[in-house]
């Protein structure tokens, strides 16, 4: 990779002081602020290259950057001109000083100018959540595109196509560009002489030709392809005659079947070359958007198109697999970044099922929780398909490390000191959730889930917490309810995600009124003084509006005697296995399930139950299925969760009176800690009982399921590390 030259990295600084004094609170204003200002910047460095290279004169140039003359310009800025106004926004100053700057920049820095990589730097995180739009950083875009384009690849056909089908900033089609125009000139000879034709054609100009006959991409949104569209045209020399086949358009319906009826339709002008284009490698970072961010109208013809990959909670980005597949080439290449959500989330089966039916799964590269892009939540794959009917036998799979790296923008995909390597069965990517353990951790899993007798959907119900739909108006503290002298018999004790911790609950200090007990609301003035200010509020709840609910009651309260006999909660997120006992009546909020017994098969007892859900077994055995949705936190899908398998021993009773004992001391604990005055000995005492006490629970499920020394290691190490 070059870097940026001091004039060029003086260039980006210097625009964004510009940007900086222009600073606006306003979001839509400060992002149409630097999009107008690159604007102009792309003009600007557009007409300096032709300039230098004397397709225009120097009053041309001085028409296009002063007197807003579009001559000699490209098509797409007569596209954005009335858009962005840059005229209006930046000062006749700023833009003396924008030209005097880049003209300065010789070639090779013109050439490096992104402006997707400004634009980057310019706005914040909060800028970017509010666009939803996440760049992927440089280093792993070049590793990608050494993957997906090959030396041997281009030598053997020169017109090789690639499509970015979400470009954005278009680093993809940038880096392709690169790595194409290196390996046309070094393997020049050869390619010569296997393909004589080609000398005209790469002699004439080799820039328009990688630009014409290699690279294509789209985007939904208009800038992002202006953006890709003005950094590709200034690689190289330039000719006013490119055609740059970057286009406006939503890759998924827009056009369906064949997105060149699209282009086309989008151009203006037939353009028939385009109509049969199959690509050689479809890659890119296509946008994670969840079905609760989507129109109703849109998801409706998402699930109609996409009907095996996109269902009901599915992401976007499923929709991109398969039109991906469909625009490629038979042996042509998939390489993805993406949310590694797909190997887990249920919603994802169509996808994964589509995936292993219609590709070779080359390689998959988990981060594994690692965060990689810049304020999101989100940790990413990489996915390498190739589109063959036949599955390899093997996929080799890169897991990170649980290492920490200062700068993530040095994260080398495949490196032994980053990543374990191994292989794995394909076989083994069912359409339930695709398990990237190694052989050991996969053999061990598969001996607990064999060895369970009961699977725990054969012994309870789980449930999730009430929605109040507004928790303003129905949760309270105690002040509260004496203040106002609420009702006590409808209030009930309530619990948070926070409040659920292993063997122990957190202290109440919230009650929820619980309306749905209320027959004649007349009949709880306070009560109704107390939720009256929400009402406006509480009657435009869905349930409310469709005549559901009255307007007073829980959005979905679930039924009392859920939470009332003894019963086990757990977070729905959490870091690790996180289950407690609940013996009195006690509500949650809709992040805590809740697991009642419905029979005693096998003499199995809640406390038994409980043992076994927070032993290191259960963690590592369930982590191999969960969800990870961070670093270390993992999804507590209730649907999971009931697959597991339990096996039961004969020590029932043993192990039941372990667990009253560690939830007593945990209690015990708890109020020590709170009256400050005991001495940290008894705490610590007690402390170390508990850990005794688990340390035999989770002794005692090692031996039920026959684990040798090495297999509990390979626990308590993977546990510890997932
Ligand atoms: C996650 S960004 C990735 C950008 C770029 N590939 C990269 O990694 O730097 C996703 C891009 O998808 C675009 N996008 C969203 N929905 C789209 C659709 N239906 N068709 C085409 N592009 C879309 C957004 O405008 C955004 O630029």
């Amino acid at each position: 990779m070059t870097n940026k030259s001091r004039k060029l990295e003086y260039t980006y600084k210097f625009l964004s002081q510009i940007i900086k004094d222009n600073k606006n609170s306003n979001i839509e204003k400060y992002i149409n602020y630097v999009k107008s200002l690159l604007y102009y910047v792309g003009k600007v460095s557009l007409s300096t290259l032709y300039l230098k290279y004397k397709g225009i004169n120097l009053k041309q140039f001085k028409d296009i950057v002063f007197n807003n003359s579009l001559e000699n310009l490209p098509e797409i800025f007569f596209d954005l001109e009335s858009v962005f106004t840059s005229n209006k926004n930046i000062s006749d100053e700023d833009k003396a000083l924008i030209v005097t700057n880049i003209q300065k920049l010789n070639l090779e820095e013109l050439e490096q100018i992104c402006l997707g990589e400004m634009y980057q730097s310019f706005i914040t995180s909060k800028e970017r959540k509010y666009l939803g739009q996440v760049y992927t950083p440089k280093q792993i875009v070049i590793q990608m595109i050494n993957e997906g384009i090959n030396v041997e690849k281009i030598i053997n056909n020169p017109y090789f196509k690639v499509i970015d089908p979400a470009c954005g900033g278009g680093y993809f089609l940038i880096e392709a560009y690169k790595r194409i125009k290196e390996i046309l000139l070094d393997n020049y000879d050869k390619i010569l002489f296997k393909k004589p034709e080609m000398k005209e054609k790469l002699d004439r100009n080799i820039d328009s030709f990688i630009i014409e006959n290699n690279l294509w991409g789209c985007d939904i949104d208009q800038f992002a392809v202006f953006m890709t569209t003005i950094s590709i045209l200034l690689k190289g020399k330039p000719n006013k005659n490119t055609k740059v086949n970057i286009y406006k358009l939503d890759f998924l319906l827009e056009g369906k079947s064949n997105i060149f009826d699209l282009i086309d339709y989008d151009r203006k002008q037939k353009n028939k070359d385009l109509s049969n284009i199959k690509f050689d490698l479809v890659i890119g970072n296509p946008p994670y958007i969840g079905h609760k961010k989507i129109d109703k109208n849109y998801r409706k013809e998402l699930q109609n198109y996409y009907q095996d990959v996109y269902s009901d909670k599915s992401d976007i980005s499923y929709c991109f697999f398969k039109k991906g597949y469909e625009l490629l080439q038979d042996e042509g290449v998939l390489l993805y970044i993406t949310s590694r959500y797909f190997l887990e989330a249920p919603s994802a089966k169509g996808l994964r099922k589509f995936i292993v039916s219609n590709f070779i799964i080359e390689f998959i590269v988990d981060f594994f929780g690692k965060k990689l892009f810049k304020g999101i939540g989100i940790s990413p794959v990489i996915i390498k398909c190739i589109k063959e009917e036949f599955q390899k036998e093997k996929t080799n799979i890169y897991r990170f490390k649980d290492i920490k790296i200062n700068a993530k923008k040095d994260i080398k995909i495949f490196v032994e000191e980053l990543f374990n390597h191994y292989l794995i069965q394909s076989t083994g990517l069912s359409s339930e959730g695709w398990m990237l353990m190694n052989r050991e951790e996969k053999e061990l899993y598969e001996k607990i889930h064999n060895m369970g007798q009961i699977n725990l959907n054969e012994i309870c119900y789980c449930n999730q917490g009430i929605i109040t739909g507004c928790d303003k108006a129905f949760i309270i503290d105690e002040e509260t309810i004496k203040k106002e002298n609420l009702d006590r018999t409808i209030i009930k004790s309530w619990i948070k995600n926070s409040g659920v911790k292993k063997y122990k609950m957190g202290k109440v200090e919230q009650y929820i009124i619980y309306t749905d007990l209320i027959n004649d609301l007349k009949t709880y003035p306070n009560v109704l003084n107390h939720i009256a200010p929400f009402e406006d509020k509480l009657k435009k709840r869905r349930e409310c509006q469709k005549g559901l609910r009255k307007w007073y009651q829980l959005q979905w309260g679930r039924r009392l005697e859920i939470f009332q006999g003894p019963k086990i909660l757990f977070p729905f997120k959490a870091e690790a296995n996180r289950f407690t006992i609940a013996y009195e009546e006690i509500l949650c909020s809709a992040d805590v399930y809740i697991m009642n017994l419905k029979n005693n098969l096998y003499g199995v007892s809640l406390e038994y139950l409980l043992a076994f859900l927070n032993s290191s077994l259960c963690e590592f055995y369930f982590k191999s299925v969960a969800k990870k949705v961070g670093e270390k936190m993992y999804e507590y899908y209730p649907n999971k969760v009931m697959s597991l398998n339990m096996r039961v021993g004969k020590e029932i009773k043993t192990i039941e009176q372990k667990v009253i004992n560690i939830t007593k001391l945990q209690q015990k604990n708890t109020e020590c800690i709170e009256k400050t005055k005991v001495d940290d000995n008894v705490n610590n005492d007690i402390f170390g009982t508990i850990k005794d006490e688990i340390k035999f629970i989770d002794n005692y499920f090692y031996s039920l399921y026959e684990l040798s020394e090495k297999q509990i290691r390979l626990i308590e190490s993977t546990i510890l590390n997932m």
